[in-house]
């Protein structure tokens, strides 16, 4: 096969799912992030979005970052190490790691590099990664980077993580990582479980909270604070790109595994570091949610509101209390009807096929925010309503 024959194999594929009118990836929408977008001219109710406290159109957070971009310019234009290093990127560090109740914080461009990046810096030749088989694809690619053996682990299962914790050597270095909440099903990771068993096994653990941030806990501060056990945690790592209104991720820990990150980390040290307006997007976005923790509740509100009407007309939902609602379809091609019908009745969701969830479990994945109404929300009920009864899923 020549170097771009699987390009153009690949394009006939998606082709094929356009020509059937069953591709629904790279959908231009204006603003993406609002609780309202606009598509082809038309208004749509936007449940597909992971702006959770709608934060990225808060006055206090557009004049902050508009205020960084006045002191600051654009861009940082060099590596955080050498000349990408400001005042506001230092104190959204500090805040961050006040926020997760720990010593220190590291900032990397992207959630997907923190993940990346820290995992293959602190997992190496000898060590064993332990890790959830749902967890998202930044952990599998840092397993991959990292020189250590990754055994999977069967999703939230205390029972198959213990029996494969109790096959290493006890000597053995050993790293659980999951996600705080898991991105397609919503599911919340039992931490209190994985706890003991780290005790009892002398292992360390990694969070990956890009969903629970700003989402669990009564004060928004993520799966630690749902479960009461901020600062036990040894790792814990996540995105801007969610609760916080940017782009970019983090890790915080203890800080002298955080400078070893900083003077080790290559996707730390070989990158440009982020524009400083961003880090004042965040570093305003973790102060609104801890003065308007009013936020959080409406963000609860909304989802209790949304599950409950889809429960009622006959739906089944993968049991979650979180903002992101599974509606389980089970059936790929009907996922992707459903998603075309919801669009043309003016909802945005995204269908879910494998391989982000296993064969037979296609979903339409449903993320709502603290910016909807109710009345957004009941009319998506309606629609709905009329689409799942057409297409005989209700
Ligand atoms: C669980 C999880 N971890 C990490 C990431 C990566 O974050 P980012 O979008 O900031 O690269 C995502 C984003 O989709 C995610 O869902």
């Amino acid at each position: 096969m020549a170097l771009f024959d699987k390009c153009y194999e690949f394009k006939k594929m998606a082709d094929h799912l356009r020509s059937l009118n069953q591709f629904f990836y790279l959908r231009q929408v204006d603003p993406a992030a609002s609780p309202i977008v606009m598509r082809n001219g038309k208004k749509m109710i936007m449940l597909g979005s992971n702006n959770y406290l709608d934060l990225t159109s808060h006055p206090k957070v557009i004049e902050a970052t508009k205020k960084a971009i006045d002191k600051y310019g654009t861009g940082s234009c060099g590596s955080r190490i050498l000349t990408g290093t400001t005042e506001v990127h230092l104190k959204m560090e500090k805040k961050l790691a006040e926020f997760k109740h720990s010593e220190d914080s590291i900032t990397f461009s992207a959630g997907f590099m923190a993940l990346m990046a820290t995992i293959a810096a602190i997992a190496d030749t000898g060590d064993v990664i332990l890790s959830d088989e749902l967890n998202h694809a930044s952990i599998i690619e840092g397993c991959r980077l990292s020189r250590a053996k990754t055994i999977v682990y069967k999703h939230n299962d205390m029972v198959d993580l213990e029996a494969k914790l109790a096959s290493l050597k006890p000597e053995t270095n050993k790293l659980i990582i999951t996600d705080g909440v898991f991105s397609m099903k919503g599911t919340v990771v039992d931490l209190p479980g994985i706890k003991k068993l780290v005790d009892k096994y002398d292992a360390k653990i990694m969070v990956d909270d890009a969903h629970g941030t700003g989402v669990l806990g009564e004060r928004g501060h993520g799966t630690l604070e749902h479960f009461n056990m901020e600062g036990q945690i040894d790792l814990v790592s996540g995105t801007f790109s969610k609760s916080l209104a940017a782009v970019g991720g983090f890790t915080c820990a203890k800080y002298a595994i955080i400078d070893f990150l900083r003077l080790t980390s290559r996707p730390f040290i070989f990158t440009a570091s982020p524009p400083p307006s961003i880090a004042a997007t965040v570093l305003a976005s973790l102060e609104v949610i801890e003065a308007e923790p009013e936020r959080v509740k409406k963000l609860k509100t909304n989802g209790d509101f949304l599950k409950k009407g889809l429960k009622e007309m006959g739906y089944v939902l993968e049991p979650t209390i979180t903002p992101i609602i599974p509606i389980l379809i089970n059936n790929d091609e009907k996922c992707f009807k459903m998603a075309g019908y919801l669009e043309q009745e003016g909802v945005f969701i995204n269908p879910i096929i494998p391989p982000a969830v296993p064969k037979d479990e296609s979903i339409i994945r449903v993320s709502l925010t603290a910016g909807h109404t109710e009345n957004d929300l009941s009319m998506a009920l309606d629609k709905f309503k009329l689409v799942g009864k057409k297409l005989g899923v209700i």
